[in-house]
């Protein structure tokens, strides 16, 4: 019998009490008491974020907020997700999500996303919280493989890959309806021995 494999994930309120930090940013495990603020971001940055996320159109009342903020602590506590808030280090506002998804503990492999709202774009911040996010994975959880896609024409998203130091693999064709139309998705992977 080949020795079982899993993933080791911190407790949420392990992170809770030690949020990852990073220069200008806190990351927190999302629970149900994020999912007011979640509510406000989403729909004050609706048309930037559903352009390119499928989940957007459904998160369309205060209650679907609710019920994701609250799965985002099931996921965590079953393993089968680490997702965070990311929050401005110095005013606390909450500026997007970053997280691991998918993970698989056989594989010791997970999927990396993301998204910010609309106003903490353009400054870097992403590529800082994702890069916090990555490095956790690989020394925390022990995870050997992230993967991550981006559609071909979601420019801004190709730049944190590029920046996270993420390796091409090829062409998802059709992978996703998003926005009405299909999109190709460009899909990347680090592995911890990278
Ligand atoms: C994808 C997304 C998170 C990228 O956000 P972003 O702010 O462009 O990414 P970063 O935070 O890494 O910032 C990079 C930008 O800030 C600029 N910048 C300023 N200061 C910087 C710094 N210190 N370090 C790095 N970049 C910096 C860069 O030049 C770049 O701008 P440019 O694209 O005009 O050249 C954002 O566009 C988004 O939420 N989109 C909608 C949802 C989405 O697409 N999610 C991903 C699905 S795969």
């Amino acid at each position: 019998m080949p020795k079982r494999r899993a993933l080791s994930i911190p407790s949420r309120a392990a992170l809770r009490a030690e949020p990852l930090r990073t220069e200008r940013t806190r990351l927190t495990p999302i629970d149900a008491s994020d999912g007011p603020e979640l509510w406000e971001v989403i729909e004050g940055s609706r048309e930037h974020l559903e352009r390119w996320l499928p989940w957007v159109p459904f998160n369309n009342t205060p209650e679907a907020s609710r019920r994701y903020a609250n799965a985002c602590a099931s996921d965590w506590d079953a393993g089968r997700a680490v997702r965070f808030g990311i929050r401005d280090r110095e005013t606390d506002a909450l500026l997007g999500v970053v997280g691991l998804d998918s993970c698989v503990h056989l594989h010791l492999s997970c999927e990396l996303g993301y998204w910010l709202r609309q106003d903490a774009a353009g400054r870097g911040l992403m590529t800082e919280a994702a890069g916090a996010c990555v490095r956790f994975a690989f020394a925390r959880v022990g995870v050997h493989r992230i993967r991550c896609a981006a559609a071909t024409g979601n420019h801004a998203s190709l730049g944190v890959i590029g920046r996270l130091g993420f390796k091409p693999e090829g062409i998802a064709r059709q992978a996703e309806f998003v926005a009405s139309r299909w999109v190709d998705h460009a899909v990347f992977s680090k592995l911890s021995t990278d």
